[in-house]
């Protein structure tokens, strides 16, 4: 009688790994290797039209079951006429994706919602260029799968020439993201540069605005152990992003 409840036991879990989508899903947030980069209103408030600088380059995709992603991207990268003067982007898309039965990835955007933050040190006189970003994505193919040596799951998306991206892994599921919805809707997609970075705020607001946001999410956070430190920075975190943006629009 034992063995029988074992083997039910067993043939029960095998069942549910088998069938458990979640382990091939794009469901949930993710984050490259540095483990700073997180969409959700840590990254960009749309209500104040702050992109907030990570502490670490990196990027991080998040993607429903309902076919909405959301994307952030902190890029550093070498300035080949001076390399004393690297270049640095940050970059938040959101908006719809399709998955082909071939397995290809098509992130579309909403052209009004995408935002650019561009800096160039030595070439900008120290005033970061913010506008509007609106660019298509498609991933040839993606893979879903348990990382051995961190124990995570790991989503390797593959661009469009069949090349690999970074690494990235699962640090949330539910995702953590803004709402899925048009931000700042307009009736000229291409319209006007936004306009909120160049208004002075108190810092207390600004402050007080991420926290509000940081509590409008039902993200879980995955695998205490992986995303512990950046948790712990998490707070420190607005107020890097804060200090650099005030810096730049002052
Ligand atoms: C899947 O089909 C699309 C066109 O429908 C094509 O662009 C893409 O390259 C295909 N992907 C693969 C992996 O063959
Ligand atoms: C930076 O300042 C110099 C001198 O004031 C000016 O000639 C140049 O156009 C400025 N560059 C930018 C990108 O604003
Ligand atoms: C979490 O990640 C660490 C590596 O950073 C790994 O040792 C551990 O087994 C993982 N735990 C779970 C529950 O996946
Ligand atoms: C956004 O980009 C897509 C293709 O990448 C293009 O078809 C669309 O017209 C663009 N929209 C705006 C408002 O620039």
């Amino acid at each position: 009688m034992i063995e029988t409840y074992y083997i039910l036991a067993v043939l029960s879990l095998l069942s549910a790994v088998i069938c458990d989508d979640s382990q091939t899903s794009l469901y949930g947030t993710w984050s490259s290797k540095s483990n700073q980069v997180f969409t959700g209103p840590g990254f960009y408030d749309p209500v104040e039209e702050l992109l907030k600088e990570p502490s670490l380059p990196g990027l991080s995709f998040s993607f429903t079951d309902d076919q909405h992603f959301e994307e952030a991207i902190y890029q550093v990268k070498a300035n080949p006429r001076d390399p004393q003067c690297p270049i640095a982007v940050l970059i938040y898309q959101h908006g719809t994706y399709e998955l082909q039965d071939n397995g290809t990835l098509t992130l579309n955007p909403i052209a009004v919602d995408g935002r650019q933050l561009l800096s160039d040190p030595c070439n900008d006189n120290g005033t970061s260029v913010y506008s509007r970003y609106n660019q298509t994505e498609v991933y040839k193919w993606f893979t879903v799968q348990v990382n051995d040596y961190h124990g995570v799951y790991e989503l390797q998306l593959y661009q469009s020439d069949g090349s690999p991206m970074q690494p990235l892994y699962l640090a949330y599921r539910p995702p953590m993201m803004l709402p899925t919805e048009t931000l700042n809707p307009t009736n000229t997609g291409s319209g006007s540069q936004p306009s909120g970075s160049k208004q002075k705020r108190s810092l207390r607001s600004l402050v007080r605005r991420g926290l509000e946001n940081r509590h409008k999410t039902n993200a879980v956070k995955r695998n205490e152990s992986f995303v512990s430190s950046a948790w712990f920075k998490w707070g420190s975190l607005g107020l890097i992003g804060v200090g650099s943006i005030a810096f730049i629009i002052t």
